[in-house]
């Protein structure tokens, strides 16, 4: 992919990955500025480019713009603002039974690029559900492993052309669930919700541990002094 495929930023711009990256800010005040169509497809595209175990894809992505839509998600996550604020806010759910569902469009796809063997294909047939199934009750939280990759992705993007982010876990997944209309699929989980627009406000970088406290060289207890 390259930069020209993809919408300029309202500042004319499409920054590079660590600048992205250092820049991004929890953003907690949005405008009212709508996000073009155009965007917000480059927002999906990049959004889904994520990696998922076996590329299954296991997300389920919920876009939220409608008004009363967003009240109701607002309420669902202790009043929020920002999900009131901003145009467009992304529920990433998971679905831990995916990989028993019909899984041909994503071996037909990798064949068809050349990128796949047939046997390839029988390789995961025969794979997926014995990993899977060794999982037990794990397999939730494996499916929210990819929906969180995809809304690091989606966060990324959005800042990269020139938009912002806030990701959010401070509401209650029953309550989300019934606003995205899954309150009948018991076994699906809400990952994060993450609402996206033009900042309202600057934010300062709260600042990251030195890496002696978290990281690590070889073994937990030996910190990296680099
Ligand atoms: C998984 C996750 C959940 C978060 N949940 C919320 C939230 O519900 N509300 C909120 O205002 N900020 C939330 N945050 C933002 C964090 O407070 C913020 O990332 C942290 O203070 C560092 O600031 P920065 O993102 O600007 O670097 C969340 C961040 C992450 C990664």
């Amino acid at each position: 992919m390259t930069q020209a495929e993809f919408p300029a930023s309202s500042e004319g711009l499409v920054l590079d990955v660590p600048t992205a990256i250092l820049q991004r800010r929890s953003i907690k005040s949005f405008k009212a500025q709508a996000i073009e169509p155009e965007t917000l497809r480059s927002l999906l595209e990049l959004t889904v480019a994520a990696p998922s175990s076996y590329n299954l894809q296991d997300w389920r992505i919920v876009i939220i713009q409608d008004e009363a839509q967003k009240a109701e998600l607002a309420k669902s996550a202790y009043n929020q603002q920002q999900v009131l604020q901003a145009p467009v806010t992304f529920v990433f759910a998971a679905d831990p039974n995916a990989w028993k569902g019909d899984l041909t469009p994503i071996y037909q796809q990798g064949i068809q690029r050349g990128v796949w063997t047939p046997e390839t294909v029988e390789y995961f047939k025969m794979a997926i559900p014995k990993f899977q199934m060794s999982l037990g009750e794990r397999t939730r939280e494996y499916a929210l492993k990819n929906a969180m990759i995809a809304a690091t992705h989606l966060v990324l993007a959005a800042e990269g052309l020139g938009l912002s982010t806030c990701f959010m876990n401070g509401w209650i997944e029953d309550d989300v669930k019934r606003v995205i209309g899954a309150e009948n699929e018991p076994d699906l989980a809400i990952a994060v919700v993450v609402p996206v627009g033009y900042e309202a406000e600057s934010r300062g970088n709260p600042g990251r541990l030195p890496f002696a406290y978290n990281v690590c060289v070889d073994r937990i207890g030996n910190p990296y002094q680099g």
